[in-house]
């Protein structure tokens, strides 16, 4: 269970959002809607640690996260699909989610293994494992999430 418990989170002096409140238990889908400047990538930002709240706490399964860095929040397999593209242009689509997998923590077991999975769920994304991520015009352009980004919040072996 994920809980965000009365969340305030400012940039500089201003309030983004306050006395945010929600619960993601295990396995289920939950969808944060709201309209233009509502504060959703803020309340994401939050829990992923890419922003510090100012009042309030996040919590996994009854672990704080609160002002716990990003790149070890992750290892506790809360990610985040950027908007936009945000992937590493300059490496091939493999290598992108060769980082998302350590960024995950993965470190044991064979790569390959792994990313069978990854690619059973992306199919595409196996036919284009060599190229250049930022040359994937055609895939993930828009404003939909790319593939590689979703990809890479793969839970690489998790439970
Ligand atoms: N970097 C920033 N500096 C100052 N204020 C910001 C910053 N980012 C967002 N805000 C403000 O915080 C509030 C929440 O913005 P946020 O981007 O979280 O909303 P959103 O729901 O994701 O909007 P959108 O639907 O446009 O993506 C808005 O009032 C916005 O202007
Ligand atoms: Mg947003």
């Amino acid at each position: 269970m994920l809980e965000v418990d009365g969340v305030m989170t400012t940039y500089g002096g201003i309030v983004a959002v306050r006395n945010v409140s929600l619960r993601v238990p295990r396995g289920r889908i939950v969808a944060l809607i709201g309209g233009n400047g509502a504060g959703k990538t803020t309340v994401l930002n939050t829990i992923c640690g890419v922003c510090t709240p100012r009042e309030g706490h996040i919590r996994l399964n009854g672990e704080s996260l609160t002002g716990v860095p990003t790149h070890r929040i992750a290892r506790h397999g809360v990610l985040l699909v950027p908007e936009g593209r945000q992937i590493l242009g300059p490496l091939s689509v493999r290598e992108n989610l060769e980082l998302g997998r350590l960024a995950r923590g993965r470190r044991t077991g064979a790569f390959a293994t792994d990313i069978a999975g990854v690619f059973k769920m992306f199919p595409r994304l196996e036919e284009r494992a060599a190229q250049i991520a930022g040359s994937l015009s055609a895939v993930g352009s828009g404003p939909a999430p790319c593939p590689v980004a979703s990809a890479r919040c793969w839970p690489w072996g998790a439970r």
